[in-house]
């Protein structure tokens, strides 16, 4: 087992595979990538944590924040386009993964990954159905509370290790708007990828809106002290409080790496997955440092500590009814296509590894007509739908942030290994300085991930011990490189 669980795919093979077999069609360019990466990122993270990591930990420097995660992400994403422009395969991670460090890795970072996609999608919904929930209130439609929160939640001000019950029935919006997504996902990569870019325009626009009103609105004393003091504890405030605020809202940046899972439908990966995974960041990077540096400029960190800060820095200021409105739109736009993208992602990391035996053919299955991963989306879409139904986003948020830091510290390590067992191979983007880059971008996504806290470290652990039963059980079994191996040799092939 342990000669299975080091064996890794050739490069050769990923490719071959890629180019054999199911083929999902392929109908995008450099600039749906482009649109694909914000219409991930830019979502929950803006629109909702901003406030709390503002008020509770960094005050007015959110914006260092913002760039010391960016940085973090743009180490992280420098990797990613180096591998996604050398093997374009559907899997992302997942094969980076399989071709450097082992089936054994391979599976856990793929698993792993339904925690980054699968999760986020169903984080996503519980943020959208607050929000949505607010918008039909202010069209004068009620939805019961019991009817649109989590049944299960957190007790307050305790550790989370408890799970309690709320009193609530289930959360009707948040599988309504998965059940819309996952509709969309099935039906075509190219309907998506336009549904995306309409979605992508109408949050951009809300965003410049938001900026160019509260320009006018920023009171300079708002942001003195730029770094309050801290307080005497870890995280509250000072430079420490910078760093922990960057933690939080690391959530914010998720979604730049789905564009790596689009490769087999991408028309020319090469060229146009380093431009879809690196131009999305650095134009979402600078929208959420602006965001920010005005956020923390119109009213006082202290006041930020709400679901809809943005809506509330607008109120202060009597901004015109319509402009509230715009952005409580825009913020639900955003949300919907972080929720579309990420569908898009974990269909296809099914795909992939129902392709190489580690899970049942069925969720590789590709639609005749459509030639999407149709199976697999509607798994994704079923589970997500539960999960957001029933979880509420602070259980479900840090476990998304677990698994999104698992996979991206394997592929900066992943980069380096391969530099030193295949500098051969061609390598249409190079990740620039590479020993600084993939050692400092799987260090600060290491940090991240021990500042997250012990209750969501417990449940990766549960979730990890569930993965190697699956694996023991089915994955191990079927694996189509043991098969292969022992077919030709007996043992499996190291490459
Ligand atoms: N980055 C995505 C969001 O903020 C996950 O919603």
């Amino acid at each position: 087992m342990a000669s299975q669980l080091l064996a890794t795919k050739s490069i050769a093979e990923l490719h071959e595979q890629e180019s054999s077999g199911n083929q999902l069609r392929r109908a995008l360019n450099a600039t749906h990538l482009t649109l694909l990466g914000i219409g991930g990122i830019i979502g929950t993270g803006i629109f909702v944590l901003t406030g709390t990591a503002a008020a509770n930990h960094a005050g007015p420097a959110l914006p260092l924040s913002f760039i010391v995660a960016g940085l973090g992400c743009t180490f992280a994403g420098l990797c990613y386009a180096e591998f996604s422009a050398m093997i374009p395969v559907s899997g992302s991670a997942y094969s980076y993964s399989y071709a450097t460090l082992g089936e054994g890795v391979a599976w856990f970072i793929g698993w792993n990954l339904v925690l980054e996609y699968l999760f986020a999608v169903a984080t996503v919904s519980v943020g959208w159905s607050g929000y949505a929930v607010s918008l039909l209130q202010q069209l004068h439609v009620q939805i019961p509370a019991a009817l649109s929160n989590a049944p299960f939640g957190t007790p307050l001000g305790k550790e989370a290790f408890e799970i309690v019950r709320t009193g609530a029935i289930i959360n009707v919006p948040a599988i309504l708007i998965v059940a819309v997504i996952a509709t969309i996902c099935y039906v075509g990569i190219k309907q998506s990828a336009w549904f995306n870019s309409v979605i992508v325009a109408i949050k951009v626009t809300v965003i410049v809106l938001f900026i160019v009103f509260g320009l006018s609105y920023i009171d300079t004393a708002n942001w003195h002290p730029f770094i309050p003091p801290n307080t005497g504890q870890t995280g509250v405030f000072g430079w420490s409080g910078v760093l922990a605020a960057s933690g939080v809202i690391f959530f914010a940046y998720i979604g730049f790496d789905a564009v790596s899972t689009a490769a087999q439908e991408t028309r020319n990966p090469q060229r146009d997955m380093p431009i879809g995974i690196l131009a999305s960041l650095v134009i979402c990077t600078v929208l959420y440092v602006i965001v920010s540096a005005v956020l923390t400029g119109m009213v006082s960190y202290r006041e930020l500590d709400v679901a809809a800060p943005v809506a509330l820095a607008l109120d202060r200021h009597n901004a015109p009814y319509w402009v509230g409105f715009a952005v409580k739109i825009g913020a639900v736009c955003g949300m919907t296509s972080v929720m579309l993208v990420m569908t898009i992602a974990q269909a296809r990391i099914f795909f992939a590894m129902a392709r190489d035996g580690l899970l049942p053919p069925f969720f590789g299955r590709v639609h005749p007509r459509f030639q999407t991963p149709s199976t697999g989306t509607i798994i994704t879409g079923f589970f997500a739908a539960l999960v957001g139904g029933l979880f509420p986003v602070k259980i479900l948020g840090e476990l998304v942030s677990i698994g999104t830091l698992a996979a991206f510290v394997t592929v900066c390590l992943g980069v380096l290994i391969l530099r030193r067992t295949r500098p051969d191979l061609p390598r249409p983007f190079r990740t620039p300085w590479p020993r600084f880059v993939c050692i400092a971008g799987a260090l600060v996504c290491s940090l991240m991930m021990v500042s997250l806290g012990p209750a969501t470290w417990l449940r990766l652990v549960v979730w990890t011990l569930v993965g190697v039963v699956i694996y023991a059980f089915y994955g191990y079994q079927h694996s189509k490189l043991r098969k292969a191996a022992n077919g030709a040799a007996g043992s499996p092939r190291i490459a």
